[in-house]
């Protein structure tokens, strides 16, 4: 995506967004060119545009020497302003311009917007994200010509914005490449193809990266993430613990995040119902939200040492897949009874987890997973569910995702539900055969491996992957993470 600031429409601008401010119902648009006011005033006069945030009005424009397309969006009232309004109306406005098959944006942008360039610099490129990638020839073709390849902006006061704008722009497409991983398949994202992501960012970055292999994690003895890699034959889809460091600080203990990397879950042997199995590719989102946090660190210049955990595997059937009653010494000692082997996640969780915990002792420890269809239930596809026992990193990252739209709601880890999840014969089971407050319970298992570590669970089952997309985000993967976990250490 290309960025041009200028200091008035030119001939060249095809399709033009203009936002409007109201004051006490008043459009503020002295800055902008007569013609295009006059425009504004007879959109308004027309009711084609109201002053309440939201409203816009599209047309074909005839307006000599001015772009041939105009999009009016309304942001509402001057101070009352919305980063999700700003968000979602320039999202919806880039992506009427997609349909048009217009190539090149041009923003009207009033310094009442300079305090949202980085929300603008976001929204433009998520709502250009392209999903159709693996789309031949014409198909291909005819989708391409539905991105936009260049926003210009129309702006004064270029320096008061630039350095937010490109950071935004940064963090979109990271956020489009977090989705584009979110759903490849797993016969091309195999467990190596997603290690070698996080190799690659640790690489383009200058962080320090190790790729533990399954002769490493034998090794290690890291029973829990080889039990859910039983069943995998291609050497390609060996398992996999990935672990980033990004170190500015001398002596300073991390924040740890760790994700749920399964490339495609089954369920194992108590096989998943196959509406449940299909979109099952996006089991690793919790690993791809940590690789693309980690791609924003420095890009952000986030301040903090952040550590990042990935355990990456399938979930399949076969001859040597792990099976309902087998126990397995994890890496931090303790034993877990797989009960069901469809709650993976938590398996190979526990050990990423044990890893982070004593190698790095971190003074906090965020895992991120799609853990539960509970908290689908539960929650639905807009607020992910969040447990743990740090109190005020949950009350900093339910701010964050107020002000990214990554909405957390928090779910609470009762004294009853880790007694659930005692084994009679082991020390842990990995399920427990009562429907309620199945979320919960998968973090009330999770609990036992954090040891006194101040810990928060993010289970984004339900908002990871979507068939019902906001303004801003694509079918499928949605990124959901990047942004709240980025906003969440750069405000820290
Ligand atoms: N990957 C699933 C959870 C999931 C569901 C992710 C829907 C995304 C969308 C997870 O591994 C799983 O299967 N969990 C089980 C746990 C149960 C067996 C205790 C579930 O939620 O049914
Ligand atoms: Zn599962
Ligand atoms: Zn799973």
């Amino acid at each position: 995506m290309q960025l041009q600031f200028q200091a008035t429409i030119s001939a060249a601008d095809e399709a033009l967004i203009c936002p409007v401010i109201f004051a006490s119902k008043k459009p503020q648009i002295s800055g902008y060119p007569k013609a295009l006011q006059n425009f504004i005033r007879n959109a308004l006069k027309a009711k084609q545009l109201e002053p309440k945030e939201g409203s816009h009005f599209e047309i074909p424009l005839a307006i000599p020497r001015f772009p041939k397309y105009i999009t009016l969006v309304s942001l509402g009232e001057e101070g009352k302003i919305k980063e999700s309004t700003v968000r979602s109306n320039i999202a919806s406005a880039i992506k009427t311009l997609r349909v048009a098959k217009k190539k090149v944006a041009t923003l009207m942008y009033p310094s009442e917007l300079n305090q949202y360039a980085r929300v603008v610099g976001e929204a433009v490129v998520m709502a250009n994200h392209l999903v159709g990638r693996y789309k031949t020839g014409k198909l291909l073709e005819e989708d391409k010509k539905r991105t936009i390849t260049a926003i210009h902006l129309i702006t004064i006061a270029k320096n008061a914005i630039d350095e937010e704008l490109r950071k935004g722009i940064a963090t979109g497409l990271i956020v489009n490449t977090t989705r584009d991983l979110i759903n490849d398949p797993p016969n091309i994202l195999t467990a190596r193809a997603l290690s070698e992501v996080g190799r690659k960012i640790a690489k383009d970055n200058g962080y320090k990266c190790q790729i533990f292999e399954k002769k490493d994690l034998e090794k290690m003895k890291m029973g829990a993430l080889l039990a859910v890699n039983a069943a995998s034959t291609r050497p390609e889809d060996d398992a996999r613990l990935v672990v980033l460091e990004y170190m500015p600080n001398k002596n300073e203990k991390p924040i740890a995040l760790v994700g749920k990397g399964i490339i495609f879950d089954t369920g194992g042997y108590d096989l998943k119902p196959s509406r449940h199995m299909a979109d099952m590719q996006q089991d690793m989102s919790g690993a791809a939200v940590v690789f693309g946090v980690f791609a924003l660190l420095k890009k952000l210049g986030i301040k903090h040492n952040v550590i990042g955990v990935a355990a990456i595997t399938a979930n399949l059937v076969g001859p040597n897949a792990y099976k309902a009653t087998e126990i397995f010494t994890s890496y931090s000692g303790k034993t877990i009874e797989i009960t069901n082997t469809d709650a993976e996640g938590r398996v190979v969780l526990a050990d990423a987890i044990s890893y982070a915990v004593k190698q790095y002792k971190p003074k906090s420890l965020i895992d991120i997973a799609t853990l539960t269809g509970a908290v689908c239930v539960a929650l639905g596809d807009r607020y992910a569910g969040m447990m743990g026992t740090d109190r005020k990193t949950m009350k900093l990252l339910k701010k964050a995702g107020k002000k990214t739209d990554d909405l957390l709601w928090q779910l609470p880890i009762h004294p009853d539900f880790e007694a659930k999840m005692k084994s009679k014969i082991a020390d842990l089971r990995n399920s427990e055969d009562g429907y309620y407050a199945g979320s919960q319970k998968g973090g009330a298992f999770l609990k036992n491996f954090v040891e006194k570590t101040p810990w928060i669970h993010l289970d984004i089952a339900g908002t990871a992957f979507t068939s019902d997309p906001k303004k801003y985000e694509s079918m499928m993967g949605t990124g959901f993470g990047v942004r709240l976990l980025t906003n969440y250490l750069e405000n820290l």
